[in-house]
């Protein structure tokens, strides 16, 4: 997270400035905010968030950069209109550009640095290039069909701004669905180090998505052009209640989309997400895309659908604010999953222990646990904690011994494990119906969870608590003087650590918890939970 903000943005019009300002900031970061030593880990909080965008920056952009503000210590925008991804007769001569203006909305949103190269920066003077070829079958449908030529364009383009910035995190909207699926596919198949994150779509108040072509547009195209978003959400009713066959959805749209006659439609599609292949049913999750012209100006629009699943709960906090109890109990009264993460991180431990490996040997462990399949299976007894299997093997007791309890905290703190982990908590959740509590949930690990909680109490009242619990165990007593000063250090180590760092979500309920007892916050949490469903 940013500690530090400087008065402007700076602006870069080459590669060796830009790179020589990253290098700085880095170093200065590091000085700034040295290395935090937290158990076995160093942690370094020097990340970079790279926006790309083409300029003319509106409200859907500024939702990438804010993002990329909250989660890195330096975010970079480039502005490049590519024309590499324009084909000989599409709109690169009169796509607008504004930078002046964008420059005023990277300055208001707090952004490091603004790239904005010219072409021959980027290209040379036009001798021939190597360019990056995503998979014919990603490509081959949607926009790709009728844009020849424009995603090896975008991939070239992603592969060098990924390659010259070198972020941690690169933002993208969903809103261009497929370039998302080429993106990732991208940094999967070239083993980028680097996390995709893609954002939700922004939209207009009367539903249309924001675009920088939504400028070409008549008042009276303006209008008109809102047909494309109610079209989806129409096929959406329609999937809710049950509808699945793709053919009769795609029809819906069809019919919604002729009532605006000036609309010429070139797609409307239901693909899978991820690797765009035509759906003929939606069992998990559909992509329905659309692109249509009004006039010279193309439009496109996209929805997921996926049917309706149980809400779930985040609820993040510092320590000691009672989460896991209140977690397990909001679990069992509405009968969701409580998604132990402890105990994940437990079974691989275990597992860890079990092969015999060392547990500092970082990449013996981290191939051990990219391999490993955890599953949480609730009880009949919602009583009884789920059961956890590793691997096809079930270690629910065995999880608990000492030897286990002892060695967690050297495991939990190793990145890969940690990747690796949020990955398949991740999976359980596409299913939803599950309650799970950490630092990050809401923010990082969740951030669609429909009901987010910030769980939290004065450092007073968790010192008392944390006394009362020494006192019931028989350990003594340690002055409430002390535990508050443990209490504010643990805080102030969880928010500032690198990996997983305590972060309330702008959308959380926060709920003070001091004074009101665990079956109060329990009952709040279990009625939100029923306002939603
Ligand atoms: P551009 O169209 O400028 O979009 C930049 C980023 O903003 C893309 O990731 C796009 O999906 C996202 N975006 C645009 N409108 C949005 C909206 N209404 N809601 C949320 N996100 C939105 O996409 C490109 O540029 C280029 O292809 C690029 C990736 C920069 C490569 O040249």
């Amino acid at each position: 997270m940013k500690q530090s903000r400087g008065d402007g943005v700076r602006l870069f019009r080459t590669i060796a400035g830009l790179r020589c300002f990253l290098e700085l900031q880095r170093s200065q970061q590091r000085v700034l905010q040295p290395p935090i030593v937290a158990g076995e880990l160093i942690l370094l909080q020097e990340e970079v968030g790279l926006v790309p965008t083409m300029g003319a920056l509106h409200q859907g952009h500024l939702s990438l950069i804010r993002r990329a503000r909250r989660e890195n210590a330096i975010v970079v925008v480039s502005l490049f209109v590519n024309p590499l991804q324009f084909g000989p007769h599409e709109d690169f001569d009169r796509y607008p550009r504004a930078l002046e203006q964008d420059r005023a909305l990277c300055v208001e949103a707090g952004v490091d640095a603004m790239f904005a190269p010219t072409v021959e920066e980027m290209y040379g003077q036009g001798e021939p290039l190597t360019q990056v070829m995503p998979p014919p079958e990603l490509i081959s449908r949607l926009c790709g069909a009728y844009r020849p030529g424009h995603f090896p364009g975008v991939a070239t383009i992603v592969t060098k701004l990924l390659t010259i910035v070198q972020p941690d995190r690169a933002y993208f909207g969903q809103k261009d669905a497929q370039q998302v699926a080429v993106i990732r596919r991208l940094v999967s198949d070239l083993n980028l180090p680097v996390e995709v994150v893609a954002c939700p779509i922004l939209r207009e108040v009367d539903g249309l998505a924001m675009s920088s072509r939504n400028q070409y547009l008549t008042p009276e195209q303006r209008l008109q052009a809102t047909i494309l978003y109610r079209s989806l959400q129409r096929a959406e009713q329609i999937f809710q209640r049950g509808e699945r066959d793709s053919s009769v959805l795609i029809e819906i749209v069809r019919l919604e989309l002729a009532t605006v006659p000036e609309l010429q439609l070139e797609y409307i599609e239901m693909v899978d997400p991820i690797t765009m292949i035509p759906m003929d049913r939606v069992i998990k999750t559909g992509l329905m895309a659309v692109a249509a012209r009004l006039g010279s100006t193309r439009l496109i629009d996209n929805i997921l659908l996926r049917p309706n699943r149980k809400p779930m709960i985040a609820i993040d906090g510092p320590a000691g604010a009672g989460k896991s109890t209140v977690t397990r109990l909001v679990a069992q009264s509405l009968g969701l999953l409580y998604l132990d993460t402890g105990a994940m991180y437990r079974a691989v431990t275990w597992l860890v222990l079990e092969s015999g490996i060392s547990l500092q040997d970082e990449p013996a462990v981290a191939e051990l646990v990219s391999r490993c399949r955890i599953e949480l299976v609730s009880q009949a007894d919602l009583q009884a904690p789920p059961q956890v299997w590793i691997n096809g093997q079930e270690v629910t007791e065995a999880i608990r011994t000492p030897e286990v309890t002892a060695q967690v905290s050297t495991i939990a703190a190793q990145p890969a494990v940690r990747q690796e982990l949020v990955k398949q908590q991740q999976r359980y959740g596409e299913q939803g119906g599950i309650a799970i509590e950490g630092r990050d949930i809401g923010t990082y690990v969740f951030p669609d969870a429909e009901i987010k909680i910030f769980l939290t109490a004065s450092v007073l009242e968790r010192a008392r608590r944390r006394q009362q619990d020494l006192k019931n165990q028989g350990k003594g007593e340690i002055s409430l003087e002390e535990l508050e000063h443990a209490i504010l250090e643990r805080d102030r180590k969880d928010s500032t650590r690198a990996l997983a760092p305590l972060r309330q979500a702008e959308d959380a309920i926060e709920i003070l918890t001091d004074g009101l007892t665990v079956a109060e916050v329990v009952d709040r949490i279990v009625r939100l939970y029923q306002e939603k469903c």
